[in-house]
C-alpha cells in the first residue's frame, strides 16, 4: 500500500509555481494576481478562503479578498463580479460556495469572464473541458489527475467508480476520468443517492473515487484488494479531545480500507491541499494565457 501523500506534491507544485513566477518578476513582467469572493461568514468557508489567500502571498501572487457580508443581495454581488471582469489587474478570481440561500449560484457563476474563471465553474469551461478543449480544470478534480499522474498510477482501462455527483467534484472527475490520455482512459461508474446496490459497483471497481462527505462510509468489505482510493470526503466530526472540537474526517475508513489498497489518500493531507495548489496552477495559466492575447 502507497500513501498518495497530496501535502507533499502539493508542496512541490508551490514550488515549481513559486519559481516561475520569480522567473516573471526577473523579465519585468506582471505577477499573477488571484481575487476571493466571500460571501458571509460560514466557517468553512472563511477557512478555506484564507488558506487561499495566505497560499498566494507564500508564492509571490498578488491577492485580494472581496469580504462581503450576508446581507449582499444578488445585485450587489453581480456588480462586484462585473467589476473583478473588466479589472485588468486582475487575472483570475474565485466566488467560494457555497453562497446564502437568497442568491442564486448559477447566476452568479455565468456572469464571470470565462477567462477569468479560475474555478472552472462557468458553462463554457465546463463544456470545453468535457470537449478535452484548452479551459480551466475545476480545482479539486485537477487535483486529483495531478496526484494520479505524479505517482504514475495506472488508469487506463480500469473501471473507475465516482461516488457523488456534485458540480464540483463528481461530475466533473466522471468526465475527466473518461477522457483520451493519461491520466484518463478509464471506463467509468457515476454513483449517486439513487443508486441501487452501490457494493456491487464498488466491490468490482480498480479505482474508487468518493466525494460524499459522508465520514468513514467506505467499508473494507465494499472494496477489492489492490483498489485505488481517492477520499475527497472532508466533514468536521465534533471532537472534544482536539484544540479546534473537531477533526477532519473523510469518506473512507482509512484504517480498514487501507490495508486492502494499493494506492490511498489519507484524510487530511490527501486531496486537501491539493485543491489549493491547483487552483494556484490555474491563476498561472490564467496570467499566461491573457499575456500571450
Ligand atoms: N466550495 C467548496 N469547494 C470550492 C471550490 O473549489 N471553489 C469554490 N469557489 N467554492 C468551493
Amino acid at each position: 500500500m502507497e500513501i498518495l501523500d497530496g501535502k507533499k506534491i502539493s508542496e512541490q507544485i508551490k514550488e515549481e509555481i513559486a519559481q516561475e513566477v520569480s522567473a516573471m518578476k526577473e523579465r519585468g513582467e506582471k505577477v499573477p494576481h488571484l481575487a476571493a469572493v466571500l460571501v458571509g461568514n460560514d466557517g468553512a468557508s472563511l477557512t478555506y478562503v484564507g488558506s487561499k489567500v495566505r497560499s498566494c502571498e507564500k508564492i509571490g501572487f498578488e491577492s485580494t479578498l472581496v469580504s462581503l457580508p450576508d446581507t449582499t443581495t444578488e445585485e450587489e454581488l453581480l456588480v462586484k463580479i462585473k467589476e473583478l471582469n473588466e479589472d485588468a489587474s486582475i487575472d483570475g478570481f474565485i466566488v467560494q460556495l457555497p453562497l446564502p440561500k437568497h442568491i442564486d449560484e448559477q447566476k452568479v457563476l455565468m456572469a464571470i469572464d470565462p477567462d477569468k474563471d479560475v474555478d472552472g465553474f462557468h458553462p463554457t469551461n465546463f463544456g470545453k473541458m468535457a470537449l478535452e478543449l484548452e479551459t480551466f480544470i475545476p480545482a479539486t478534480p485537477f487535483g486529483i489527475l495531478e496526484l494520479l499522474k505524479r505517482y504514475n498510477v495506472e488508469t487506463s482501462g480500469k473501471n473507475t467508480v465516482v461516488i457523488g455527483r456534485s458540480h464540483i467534484v463528481g461530475r466533473p472527475m466522471s468526465i475527466l476520468m473518461s477522457r483520451k490520455g493519461f491520466p484518463g482512459d478509464s471506463t467509468v461508474t457515476l454513483t449517486h443517492s439513487r443508486t441501487k446496490d452501490l457494493k456491487a459497483f464498488t466491490k468490482d471497481a480498480d479505482i474508487v473515487i468518493t466525494a460524499l462527505g459522508s465520514p468513514d462510509f467506505l467499508k473494507a468489505d465494499m472494496v477489492k484488494d489492490g483498489v485505488v482510493i481517492i477520499d475527497v470526503g472532508i466533514t468536521r466530526v465534533p471532537d472534544e479531545t482536539k484544540p479546534k472540537g473537531y477533526r477532519i474526517t473523510g469518506d473512507v475508513d482509512f484504517e480498514e480500507v487501507a490495508p486492502k489498497a494499493s494506492y490511498i489518500t489519507p484524510v487530511p493531507g490527501g486531496v486537501g491541499p491539493m485543491t489549493i495548489a491547483m487552483l494556484l496552477k490555474n491563476t498561472l495559466l490564467a496570467r499566461e494565457r491573457h499575456n500571450a492575447k
